[in-house]
């Protein structure tokens, strides 16, 4: 199984306010820089129960029809677009890739900031795609969190757009399994 993470930050590493707000990620017509294709390429979405609230506060259902597994150990209210596939799992990280792996699942967005830190921190993340928004923004909710050990990564690639937004790639090469 191979689980990616494309996700936006601030250059102080925030991915939102402390109240969740996302103010400061470019809208609307902002240039595509990448999302489309690897959207495209994930077979499910695994989200933190607070990702997910955010995503319900918006109102429209942005996801399609792609399955959002939202990772809480508590109910969960499920959206009201009919096409939206929304399902609650929990479990340690490796638990969770075994059950999506055994629906034949062969690549994961794994997405929120703890979520993303506790699968870093069981060895189950490949490859990063981090996207810088030009701001500070002093404090908020980090991209990530303590950690027991260094993560070693491996640079990819940087690209650059108009808009100022600065991406960068990594591959996990230390920990990186399953
Ligand atoms: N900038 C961006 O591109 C971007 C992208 C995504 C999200 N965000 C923002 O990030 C914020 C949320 O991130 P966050 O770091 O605070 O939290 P998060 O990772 O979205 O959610 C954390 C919660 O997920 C649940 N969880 C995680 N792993 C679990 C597991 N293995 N089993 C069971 N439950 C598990 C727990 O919920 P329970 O307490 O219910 O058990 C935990 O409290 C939101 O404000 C959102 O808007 C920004």
């Amino acid at each position: 199984m191979q689980c990616s993470v494309f996700i936006a930050a601030t250059i102080d590493g925030f991915i939102a306010r402390l109240n969740h707000d996302i103010d400061f990620l470019p809208e609307g017509d902002v240039e595509e820089h990448g999302f489309t294709e690897f959207y495209a390429s994930v077979d499910a979405l695994v989200m933190g129960r607070l990702s997910y609230e955010k995503v319900l506060s918006f109102g429209e259902w942005h996801y399609g029809s792609k399955p959002i597994i939202v990772l809480s150990s508590r109910d969960i209210p499920m959206p009201s677009a009919s096409e939206a596939r929304v399902e609650r799992l929990s479990g340690s990280p490796r638990e969770i890739v075994q059950a999506l792996s055994s629906r034949g699942w062969n690549h994961l967005y794994i997405d929120g900031g703890v979520t993303i830190t506790r699968f870093l921190e069981a060895g189950l993340i490949q490859r990063m795609i981090i996207t810088r928004v030009p701001v500070l923004i002093g404090t908020g909710i980090p991209l990530f969190g303590a950690l027991p050990r260094d993560i070693q990564l491996s640079h990819v690639a940087t690209r650059s757009y108009k808009s100022g937004l600065v991406q960068s790639e990594y591959t996990v090469t230390d920990g990186a399994s399953g």
